[in-house]
């Protein structure tokens, strides 16, 4: 659990978001490596950092193992989501505190290069695999489409190829990964970002810590307000 005068960070330990969150994080004081072992402490100014996979944040967050996160926004709602679908009394509610302007990508449905494309409507009946089953099970049903989901935890890409799948529903930053593969990028269905976030109930020392902290950022001072 979350030490009471710590302020404790859970942030990606490798990935994309990884180096570029710890530049955040020494624009905010804190000065740590990017590769520091799996956790960090800074005395000096009462912080944890926790290096961890970015797909178990949100957890961490929300059980108070750890008191904010930074993690992509994809990652953020397909977890809050989840949370919301199967409630459990034990998880707070989730705060979206900063965007940071970087780890910019899109959840997007991809096809074989080879197959066409027209409409939205092209998917009914086929199969789509995916890391984020919430993210696309809310899309599908906004737009009345009967696709089936198949769930990856990774190596999505590969699914057509292997006949799992007609399409895919992934993360696309560059686009290179896509191209390794033969699929053409058809429909953005979320729109991300890295952001930082943490549960509704941090102790006002807490906070305090937080608050000194991103008072010092000096990268990003345009912190949206957002009902994610
Ligand atoms: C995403 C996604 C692709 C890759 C796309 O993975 O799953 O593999 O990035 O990037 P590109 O368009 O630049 O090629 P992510 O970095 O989120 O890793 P993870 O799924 O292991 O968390
Ligand atoms: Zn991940």
């Amino acid at each position: 659990m979350a030490e009471k005068n710590y302020l404790s960070v859970a942030i990606q330990k490798n990935g994309r978001l990884n180096n570029d969150t710890v530049f955040f994080l020494k624009n905010c004081g804190i000065d740590i490596a990017a590769d520091a072992g799996l956790y960090n402490r800074k005395q000096s100014i009462n912080i944890d950092i926790v290096y961890v996979r970015d797909d178990d944040i949100p957890e961490l967050v929300a059980n108070n193992i750890c008191d904010v996160g930074i993690v992509g926004r994809n990652v953020f709602l397909e977890r809050k989501i989840a949370f919301d679908t199967n409630v459990s009394e034990k998880i707070k509610k989730f705060e979206i505190i900063k965007y940071l302007g970087f780890g910019n990508c899109r959840l997007s449905l991809a096809i074989p290069s080879n197959i066409a494309f027209n409409n939205l409507t092209d998917l009914n009946g086929k199969k789509i695999a995916t890391s984020y089953p919430y993210l696309l099970k809310q899309f599908l049903l906004k737009h009345n489409l009967t696709s089936e989901i198949v769930c990856l935890s990774g190596s999505v890409e590969i699914a057509p190829k292997l006949g799992l799948a007609d399409l895919i529903c992934d993360l696309v930053a560059t686009g290179t990964t896509l191209l390794q593969n033969d699929l053409r990028e058809v429909y953005c269905v979320l729109t991300s970002e890295a952001i930082l976030f943490s549960s509704s109930n941090l102790s006002d020392e807490k906070l305090q810590i937080l608050n000194f902290l991103l008072s010092k950022d000096q990268t990003n001072n345009k912190a949206k307000v957002c009902n994610d």
